[in-house]
């Protein structure tokens, strides 16, 4: 692979895949720090006089209306402030690129190519072909999409010089410890909402980890698996799902830890009860661990989710009190997940642990499998070159 840090890109034309995928509200970025993580390679490439065409994809894109609800528009109006740049508003014609003055161009979400027919999901190698037809070079800087191979992330590679960018490179490197080899004992807590989304993830990392702490949401399914009442929470409907639950409980009793205490929403009430005690209209939405039986020997901590909805304060206990034991364990802990990050910095946790990550699925993925689908096509692009 080839690194940006270790080549000199000059007076080129640079296709540059960056993660703008941030979250909005009322029309609002909540949260730039993907934005503000990839200044560093936008400024170093425009610095070494080449001119850059920006591409990233925002949302999920099925329907019409999901374009007109996901536009980068938005990540343009903020990227203005730092850069000189352009809009391309239709990914799938480029050609302001020949005409305008400026060096640098944010093109509209590649995923509106997958109207009506996927294309860029579906690593569609024409539309590759069309984009890399405006460029010298590629770089990828986007580290939270590697876990897919799209036309932008990994297409691209077929037909043009591609290396990794400072944020990619950062990432890998930092993520490292926890791939080959984490030092032992290696503690993963897994939280969030839904249990279906991650139960392969979950499949995967107990046989990587000594210990594994499940919690958020999750956890519901998997007490309910169980045999305990969980009220009217949050659970998986889907049998298989719940099968695979029931092999992971079978298979790792003595690996998994999970909370006895929960806060509860009964009727207008919000309060504290403990898992025998779940009544039949209670729905959890909050849960608070003890770790003291469980921080024995521990070395390394990845943590992937959130125990409850922490931006309501009623339910940011658990998470908050999870936060402050694993500051106080003095172990190296890895935060990866868009959520769990925005815990960590809103609790006031920003500079407690080791490493935050800016991926979500992309870190999960690389921590779980030890390989990312994009990276591994890249490289096979490169090989065969
Ligand atoms: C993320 O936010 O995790 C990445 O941008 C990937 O988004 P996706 O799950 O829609 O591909």
């Amino acid at each position: 692979m080839k690194y940006l840090s270790k080549e000199d890109i000059v007076n080129k034309r640079v296709l540059l895949r960056c993660d703008f995928n941030v979250p909005v509200k009322n029309n609002c970025i909540l949260d730039s720090s993907k934005i503000d993580k990839s200044l560093e390679t936008i400024k170093y490439l425009l610095d070494n006089k080449n001119t850059v065409i920006i591409l990233s994809h925002f949302g999920r894109i099925k329907t019409e209306e999901d374009k007109i609800n996901n536009s980068l528009k938005i990540v343009y109006e903020y990227l203005k402030k730092f850069i000189d740049l352009d809009f391309i508003n239709d990914p799938t014609n480029l050609d302001l690129i020949n005409t305008s003055n400026k060096k640098c161009f944010l093109v509209e979400n590649t995923r509106y190519t997958d109207i009506p027919v996927k294309r860029e999901s579906a690593n569609d190698l024409e539309l590759a072909k069309y984009w890399s037809s405006y460029a010298d070079a590629f770089v990828i800087d986007a580290f939270a999409s590697l876990h897919r191979a799209h036309s932008s992330t990994a297409g691209i590679s077929k037909y043009l010089d591609t290396y990794l960018g400072f944020l990619v490179e950062r990432e890998l490197t930092n993520l490292e410890p926890l791939i080959t080899n984490p030092k032992k004992s290696f503690l993963v807590i897994m939280g969030g909402a839904k249990v279906d989304d991650k139960i392969k993830i979950i499949e995967a990392l107990i046989k990587k980890c000594d210990k594994l702490i499940l919690t958020g949401g999750i956890l519901n399914s998997f007490l309910k698996v169980m045999g305990y009442n969980i009220g009217k929470s949050l659970v998986s409907n889907d049998e298989t799902i719940l099968e695979s639950v029931k092999k992971i409980i079978t298979n790792n009793e003595d690996k998994i830890y999970y909370s006895t205490k929960f806060i509860v929403k009964r009727n207008d009430d919000i309060l504290e009860t403990d898992l025998e005690h779940i009544e039949d209209n209670d729905i959890i939405f909050d849960n608070i661990i003890d770790l003291t039986n469980i921080s024995n020997n521990i070395k390394v901590v990845f943590l992937n989710g959130t125990s409850g909805k922490y931006e309501i304060d009623e339910y940011s206990k658990g998470t908050e009190k999870l936060l402050y034991d694993l500051k106080n364990m003095g172990c190296d802990v890895y935060v990866g997940g868009g959520d769990s990050v925005s815990a960590v910095i809103s609790l006031g946790f920003k500079d407690a642990f080791k490493y935050l990550s800016s991926g979500g699925g992309a870190t999960l993925e690389y921590v779980a499998y030890g390989k990312l689908n994009a990276l591994e096509y890249i490289q096979n692009s490169e090989e065969k070159k």
